[in-house]
């Protein structure tokens, strides 16, 4: 049920992403604004959305955006960049609270960093054939090269839990063997699942290169779109539990990797039928 306006203040955030990646951005948003309740969705029963066409991915986003909504949330976090580069634009206009990504403010800080001007990003096919980070880019940074893969493989291997298996070790060796010789001083983890592959991903890189996980800027864009809409939450206790979590399967698989990352223990992840929104 949506809460009165003039509490709002208290409703939690809602993030979702297509599985666990978006945990990353959670975690952060944990970290940076503690007082902020959030409600977390997973969509694991139709993870990976890399591969998926744009129409699906917004249909998928309205059906989310609509079950975060129906739980009085304040505010959405897409802590997914696949659906930040598909559906945000189209979905902002139809909403009448504030929506945030993860691709404008990971994009702007690469553009900031970088020394030389060459930026690589790494994301799922859909991310990367969107062109997205590229235009992003380029608005702060016109004469920054920008050099895109997609890393598929990625998804299912940081779903599987096999962060630094030797598999997952070589997979990524082959990804990014693409950028030798390329020159890059800046990467973006331009998928919400890849900064749990972060210290192998800077390994094979070199710490020559700089790599940016947007879910720290998202934070930080969250905390000032809180403030401009005066929704903010100043930390008055609340009844309600701090963080929930929701998914569309695999909920004790779920629960138990949530529990390997984030700083809190969390006791259930609850499952409902998405496909029912909408
Ligand atoms: N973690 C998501 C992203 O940032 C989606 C990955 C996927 O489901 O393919 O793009």
């Amino acid at each position: 049920m949506n809460q009165p306006f003039e509490n709002k203040r208290y409703a939690p955030i809602g993030v979702f992403d297509s599985g666990v990646g978006g945990l990353t951005v959670a975690r952060e948003i944990m970290r940076q604004l503690p007082t902020e309740r959030i409600i977390y969705f997973g969509d694991t029963a139709r993870v990976p959305y890399g591969s998926k066409s744009k129409e699906t991915i917004i249909r998928y986003s309205r059906q989310i955006i609509h079950f975060l909504e129906s739980k009085g949330v304040k505010a959405i976090v897409v802590a997914c960049n696949t659906a930040s580069a598909f559906a945000l634009e189209v979905i902002r206009p139809e909403m009448k609270m504030p929506i945030i990504g993860v691709v404008k403010p990971g994009a702007k800080v690469a553009a900031e960093i970088t020394e030389n001007g060459r930026i690589g990003v790494i994301g799922t096919e859909g991310t990367i054939g969107s062109q997205i980070y590229t235009e992003m880019i380029h608005r702060h940074n016109p004469q920054a090269e920008v050099l895109g893969k997609a890393c598929p493989l990625f998804v299912p291997l940081v779903e599987e839990g096999w962060l630094k298996d030797p598999v997952t070790i070589e997979v990524a060796k082959r990804y990014l063997s693409s950028f030798q010789e390329s020159d890059i001083d800046t990467l973006i983890l331009g998928c919400t699942h890849y900064p749990l592959l972060r210290s192998m991903i800077q390994g094979i890189m070199g710490e020559q290169v700089n790599l940016v996980n947007p879910a720290y800027e998202t934070a930080q864009g969250l905390k000032r779109l809180l403030g401009q809409h005066q929704l903010a939450n100043d930390g008055r206790e609340s009844m309600e539990p701090m963080y929930q979590f929701y998914v569309s399967d695999a909920a004790e698989k779920f629960k138990n990797f949530a529990n390997s990352i984030l700083p809190c223990e969390i006791e259930e992840a609850r499952l409902i039928h998405i496909e029912e929104q909408l």
